[in-house]
Protein backbone atom coordinates (compact mmCIF):
# COMPACT_ATOMS: atom_id res chain seq x y z
CA UNK A 1 0.00 0.00 0.00
CA UNK A 2 1.47 3.47 -1.15
CA UNK A 3 1.03 5.32 2.51
CA UNK A 4 2.10 8.65 4.12
CA UNK A 5 4.25 7.11 6.81
CA UNK A 6 4.50 3.54 8.72
CA UNK A 7 2.98 4.84 11.81
CA UNK A 8 -0.55 5.19 9.31
CA UNK A 9 -0.29 2.06 7.95
CA UNK A 10 -0.28 0.58 11.62
CA UNK A 11 -2.93 2.58 12.67
CA UNK A 12 -4.93 1.54 9.88
CA UNK A 13 -4.55 -1.93 10.39
CA UNK A 14 -5.26 -1.61 14.14
CA UNK A 15 -8.46 0.07 13.12
CA UNK A 16 -9.25 -3.19 11.30
CA UNK A 17 -7.96 -5.54 14.34
CA UNK A 18 -9.84 -3.12 17.14
CA UNK A 19 -13.29 -3.46 14.95
CA UNK A 20 -12.84 -6.85 14.54
CA UNK A 21 -12.42 -7.00 18.31
CA UNK A 22 -15.12 -4.89 19.60
CA UNK A 23 -18.40 -4.86 16.51
CA UNK A 24 -17.49 -7.20 13.41
CA UNK A 25 -20.98 -6.84 11.50
CA UNK A 26 -20.68 -2.92 12.46
CA UNK A 27 -17.29 -2.31 11.08
CA UNK A 28 -17.45 -4.33 8.45
CA UNK A 29 -21.13 -3.22 7.13
CA UNK A 30 -21.89 -0.23 9.26
CA UNK A 31 -25.73 0.77 9.82
CA UNK A 32 -26.66 -2.12 6.85
CA UNK A 33 -26.13 -4.69 9.41
CA UNK A 34 -28.47 -2.84 11.93
CA UNK A 35 -31.49 -2.20 9.58
CA UNK A 36 -32.87 -5.52 10.07
CA UNK A 37 -36.16 -4.33 8.90
CA UNK A 38 -35.12 -3.41 6.20
CA UNK A 39 -32.61 -5.85 4.76
CA UNK A 40 -33.67 -8.74 6.76
CA UNK A 41 -30.72 -10.27 8.34
CA UNK A 42 -27.52 -9.94 6.23
CA UNK A 43 -25.46 -11.81 7.44
CA UNK A 44 -26.03 -14.73 5.71
CA UNK A 45 -27.80 -13.23 2.65
CA UNK A 46 -26.77 -15.41 -0.60
CA UNK A 47 -23.78 -13.54 -2.52
CA UNK A 48 -24.29 -10.62 -4.64
CA UNK A 49 -23.02 -12.25 -7.83
CA UNK A 50 -23.24 -15.74 -9.71
CA UNK A 51 -21.15 -18.30 -8.08
CA UNK A 52 -20.47 -22.00 -9.82
CA UNK A 53 -19.40 -25.09 -8.57
CA UNK A 54 -15.91 -25.51 -8.40
CA UNK A 55 -14.86 -22.00 -9.43
CA UNK A 56 -11.26 -20.89 -8.01
CA UNK A 57 -12.46 -17.42 -6.48
CA UNK A 58 -10.55 -14.94 -4.09
CA UNK A 59 -12.92 -12.60 -1.75
CA UNK A 60 -10.23 -9.91 -0.96
CA UNK A 61 -11.14 -7.67 2.19
CA UNK A 62 -12.67 -10.74 3.18
CA UNK A 63 -13.62 -9.31 7.19
CA UNK A 64 -15.45 -11.95 9.02
CA UNK A 65 -16.82 -14.07 6.44
CA UNK A 66 -19.98 -12.89 5.79
CA UNK A 67 -19.59 -13.46 1.98
CA UNK A 68 -17.04 -16.36 1.82
CA UNK A 69 -19.44 -18.74 3.97
CA UNK A 70 -22.02 -18.56 1.53
CA UNK A 71 -19.86 -18.72 -1.39
CA UNK A 72 -18.08 -22.17 -0.17
CA UNK A 73 -21.74 -23.64 0.37
CA UNK A 74 -21.74 -22.85 -3.27
CA UNK A 75 -18.54 -25.45 -3.35
CA UNK A 76 -16.73 -23.05 -4.90
CA UNK A 77 -12.99 -23.24 -3.94
CA UNK A 78 -12.39 -19.87 -2.11
CA UNK A 79 -9.19 -17.86 -0.43
CA UNK A 80 -10.30 -15.32 1.68
CA UNK A 81 -7.84 -12.62 1.65
CA UNK A 82 -7.36 -9.49 4.49
CA UNK A 83 -5.23 -7.62 5.78
CA UNK A 84 -6.37 -7.51 9.37
CA UNK A 85 -5.46 -10.78 11.43
CA UNK A 86 -8.17 -10.41 13.95
CA UNK A 87 -10.81 -10.30 10.98
CA UNK A 88 -9.10 -13.49 10.02
CA UNK A 89 -9.35 -15.14 13.46
CA UNK A 90 -12.94 -14.37 13.22
CA UNK A 91 -13.35 -15.45 9.79
CA UNK A 92 -11.40 -18.86 10.33
CA UNK A 93 -14.11 -19.54 13.15
CA UNK A 94 -17.17 -18.68 11.07
CA UNK A 95 -16.22 -20.61 8.00
CA UNK A 96 -14.88 -24.12 9.96
CA UNK A 97 -18.30 -23.96 12.57
CA UNK A 98 -20.10 -24.08 9.01
CA UNK A 99 -18.19 -27.04 8.01
CA UNK A 100 -15.65 -25.57 5.64
CA UNK A 101 -11.91 -25.68 5.08
CA UNK A 102 -10.83 -21.80 4.96
CA UNK A 103 -7.95 -20.66 2.83
CA UNK A 104 -7.41 -17.52 4.59
CA UNK A 105 -4.21 -15.17 3.62
CA UNK A 106 -2.78 -12.11 5.24
CA UNK A 107 -1.94 -9.13 3.29
CA UNK A 108 -2.56 -6.28 1.41
CA UNK A 109 -4.43 -5.87 -1.34
CA UNK A 110 -2.55 -3.65 -3.34
CA UNK A 111 0.37 -6.33 -3.33
CA UNK A 112 -1.70 -9.33 -4.05
CA UNK A 113 0.41 -12.96 -3.25
CA UNK A 114 -1.00 -14.58 -6.10
CA UNK A 115 0.17 -15.46 -9.55
CA UNK A 116 -1.06 -13.83 -12.71
CA UNK A 117 -4.34 -15.76 -14.11
CA UNK A 118 -4.96 -17.99 -11.21
CA UNK A 119 -8.96 -16.61 -10.23
CA UNK A 120 -11.83 -17.29 -12.02
CA UNK A 121 -13.83 -14.52 -10.24
CA UNK A 122 -12.25 -11.47 -7.78
CA UNK A 123 -14.58 -9.85 -5.45
CA UNK A 124 -14.11 -7.05 -2.99
CA UNK A 125 -16.80 -5.82 -1.42
CA UNK A 126 -16.55 -2.64 0.40
CA UNK A 127 -12.72 -2.24 0.80
CA UNK A 128 -11.83 0.40 -1.64
CA UNK A 129 -13.84 2.95 0.15
CA UNK A 130 -11.32 2.87 2.89
CA UNK A 131 -8.31 3.31 0.73
CA UNK A 132 -6.54 6.51 -1.12
CA UNK A 133 -7.48 6.50 -4.63
CA UNK A 134 -4.31 5.56 -5.68
CA UNK A 135 -4.25 2.16 -3.26
CA UNK A 136 -8.01 1.73 -5.05
CA UNK A 137 -6.64 1.90 -8.78
CA UNK A 138 -3.77 -0.25 -7.53
CA UNK A 139 -6.16 -2.93 -5.99
CA UNK A 140 -7.87 -2.44 -9.31
CA UNK A 141 -4.40 -3.39 -11.12
CA UNK A 142 -4.29 -6.24 -9.16
CA UNK A 143 -7.58 -8.28 -9.51
CA UNK A 144 -7.13 -7.71 -13.01
CA UNK A 145 -3.49 -9.40 -13.01
CA UNK A 146 -4.90 -12.53 -10.81
CA UNK A 147 -7.82 -13.37 -12.75
CA UNK A 148 -8.04 -15.70 -15.52
CA UNK A 149 -8.64 -14.41 -18.94
CA UNK A 150 -12.54 -13.82 -19.19
CA UNK A 151 -12.44 -13.99 -15.56
CA UNK A 152 -14.86 -11.93 -13.19
CA UNK A 153 -14.26 -9.16 -10.61
CA UNK A 154 -17.09 -7.58 -8.63
CA UNK A 155 -16.71 -4.48 -6.85
CA UNK A 156 -18.82 -3.05 -4.87
CA UNK A 157 -18.35 0.63 -3.67
CA UNK A 158 -20.38 3.68 -2.31
CA UNK A 159 -21.79 6.38 -4.56
CA UNK A 160 -20.86 9.38 -4.01
CA UNK A 161 -24.27 11.34 -5.10
CA UNK A 162 -26.63 9.03 -2.81
CA UNK A 163 -27.86 11.20 -0.51
CA UNK A 164 -26.86 9.21 2.61
CA UNK A 165 -23.63 9.36 1.80
CA UNK A 166 -23.92 13.41 1.01
CA UNK A 167 -24.59 13.36 4.76
CA UNK A 168 -21.90 11.41 5.93
CA UNK A 169 -19.68 13.50 3.49
CA UNK A 170 -20.31 16.04 5.00
CA UNK A 171 -20.01 15.15 8.64
CA UNK A 172 -16.99 13.53 7.53
CA UNK A 173 -15.38 16.77 6.30
CA UNK A 174 -16.51 18.15 9.63
CA UNK A 175 -15.34 15.85 11.95
CA UNK A 176 -11.67 16.14 10.32
CA UNK A 177 -11.52 19.81 9.50
CA UNK A 178 -12.68 21.53 12.49
CA UNK A 179 -12.36 18.62 15.09
CA UNK A 180 -9.04 17.38 13.59
CA UNK A 181 -10.04 13.37 14.22
CA UNK A 182 -7.98 11.93 10.82
CA UNK A 183 -10.05 8.90 10.86
CA UNK A 184 -7.44 5.95 9.54
CA UNK A 185 -10.43 4.41 7.62
CA UNK A 186 -11.98 7.61 6.10
CA UNK A 187 -14.63 6.94 3.65
CA UNK A 188 -13.72 8.04 -0.05
CA UNK A 189 -16.98 7.49 -2.33
CA UNK A 190 -17.28 7.14 -6.46
CA UNK A 191 -19.20 8.38 -8.96
CA UNK A 192 -20.41 6.03 -11.83
CA UNK A 193 -18.44 7.57 -14.44
CA UNK A 194 -15.26 7.53 -12.12
CA UNK A 195 -15.43 4.01 -11.20
CA UNK A 196 -16.62 2.94 -14.68
CA UNK A 197 -13.85 4.87 -16.47
CA UNK A 198 -11.22 3.44 -13.93
CA UNK A 199 -12.45 -0.09 -14.93
CA UNK A 200 -12.81 0.66 -18.36
CA UNK A 201 -8.86 1.84 -19.21
CA UNK A 202 -8.19 -1.78 -17.94
CA UNK A 203 -10.90 -4.17 -18.13
CA UNK A 204 -12.88 -5.38 -21.90
CA UNK A 205 -15.65 -5.10 -20.51
CA UNK A 206 -17.30 -2.97 -17.41
CA UNK A 207 -21.27 -2.45 -15.78
CA UNK A 208 -21.96 -0.85 -13.21
CA UNK A 209 -25.49 -1.71 -11.06
CA UNK A 210 -26.77 0.68 -8.76
CA UNK A 211 -28.38 -0.72 -4.99
CA UNK A 212 -30.11 0.86 -2.12
CA UNK A 213 -31.95 4.29 -2.84
CA UNK A 214 -32.56 4.91 0.62
CA UNK A 215 -33.22 8.04 2.23
CA UNK A 216 -30.50 9.72 4.11
CA UNK A 217 -30.82 7.93 7.93
CA UNK A 218 -27.10 7.19 8.83
CA UNK A 219 -25.96 10.10 11.41
CA UNK A 220 -22.56 8.51 11.11
CA UNK A 221 -19.70 9.63 12.85
CA UNK A 222 -17.12 8.51 15.58
CA UNK A 223 -19.42 10.06 18.00
CA UNK A 224 -22.63 9.11 17.03
CA UNK A 225 -22.12 5.45 15.98
CA UNK A 226 -25.13 3.78 15.79
CA UNK A 227 -27.38 6.56 15.29
CA UNK A 228 -30.42 6.21 12.70
CA UNK A 229 -32.68 8.89 11.94
CA UNK A 230 -35.79 7.32 9.97
CA UNK A 231 -38.26 5.73 12.52
CA UNK A 232 -38.14 1.75 12.45
CA UNK A 233 -41.84 1.94 11.40
CA UNK A 234 -41.15 3.50 7.61
CA UNK A 235 -38.40 0.95 7.19
CA UNK A 236 -40.46 -1.85 5.31
CA UNK A 237 -42.02 0.74 2.96
CA UNK A 238 -38.91 2.07 2.10
CA UNK A 239 -37.67 -1.37 0.70
CA UNK A 240 -40.01 -1.54 -1.50
CA UNK A 241 -39.57 2.01 -2.44
CA UNK A 242 -35.94 1.27 -2.80
CA UNK A 243 -36.16 -1.64 -4.79
CA UNK A 244 -38.60 -0.55 -7.30
CA UNK A 245 -35.85 2.28 -7.76
CA UNK A 246 -33.52 -0.18 -8.66
CA UNK A 247 -35.15 -2.13 -10.82
CA UNK A 248 -35.74 0.77 -13.06
CA UNK A 249 -32.57 1.84 -12.40
CA UNK A 250 -30.80 -0.79 -13.37
CA UNK A 251 -32.85 -2.50 -16.23
CA UNK A 252 -35.86 -0.21 -16.46
CA UNK A 253 -33.95 2.27 -18.81
CA UNK A 254 -33.83 4.65 -15.85
CA UNK A 255 -30.10 4.73 -15.84
CA UNK A 256 -29.94 8.33 -14.98
CA UNK A 257 -30.80 7.25 -11.09
CA UNK A 258 -27.79 4.89 -10.75
CA UNK A 259 -25.88 8.01 -9.19
CA UNK A 260 -27.93 8.31 -6.73
CA UNK A 261 -27.32 4.35 -5.43
CA UNK A 262 -25.66 3.94 -2.16
CA UNK A 263 -24.24 1.41 -3.43
CA UNK A 264 -22.72 0.82 -6.25
CA UNK A 265 -21.39 -2.76 -8.04
CA UNK A 266 -18.80 -3.08 -10.73
CA UNK A 267 -18.94 -5.97 -13.08
CA UNK A 268 -15.71 -6.11 -14.85
CA UNK A 269 -14.59 -8.83 -17.19
CA UNK A 270 -10.88 -9.33 -17.93
C1 LIG B 1 -15.82 -2.71 5.34
S1 LIG B 1 -14.98 -4.24 5.57
C2 LIG B 1 -15.83 -5.28 4.41
C3 LIG B 1 -15.64 -6.77 4.72
C4 LIG B 1 -16.34 -7.74 3.76
N1 LIG B 1 -15.90 -7.52 2.39
C5 LIG B 1 -17.84 -7.64 3.88
O1 LIG B 1 -18.47 -7.10 2.94
O2 LIG B 1 -18.39 -8.10 4.89
C6 LIG B 1 -13.40 -3.98 4.80
C7 LIG B 1 -12.44 -5.16 5.00
O3 LIG B 1 -11.33 -4.95 4.13
C8 LIG B 1 -10.12 -5.22 4.82
N2 LIG B 1 -9.08 -4.40 4.17
C9 LIG B 1 -8.95 -3.06 4.24
N3 LIG B 1 -7.89 -2.66 3.50
C10 LIG B 1 -7.36 -3.76 2.96
C11 LIG B 1 -6.24 -3.99 2.10
N4 LIG B 1 -5.46 -2.99 1.67
N5 LIG B 1 -5.97 -5.27 1.74
C12 LIG B 1 -6.74 -6.29 2.18
N6 LIG B 1 -7.79 -6.13 2.99
C13 LIG B 1 -8.11 -4.88 3.37
C14 LIG B 1 -10.42 -4.83 6.27
O4 LIG B 1 -9.56 -5.44 7.18
C15 LIG B 1 -11.86 -5.29 6.40
O5 LIG B 1 -11.95 -6.61 6.83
Amino acid sequence: MIVKDEDFYREYIRVWDDGAAADPPFITLGVEALLKDYYGDLLDAPPPFPVREGDTVLDLGCGWGRVLKPVMDRKANAVGFDISENMLGLAGRHLKKNGHTPALIRGDGTRLPFKDNTFDTVYSLLVLQHLSKENGKAILGEVLRVLKPGGTAYIRVPGRFAPENLLFSFLQFISIHIFRYNDPIRMRFYGVGEIKGLCKKLYSKCDIDAHEFRPPWNFHTKWTWHYIIVPKRFHKGLRRISDRIEEKANRGGWGFLKPFGVVLMVKAVK
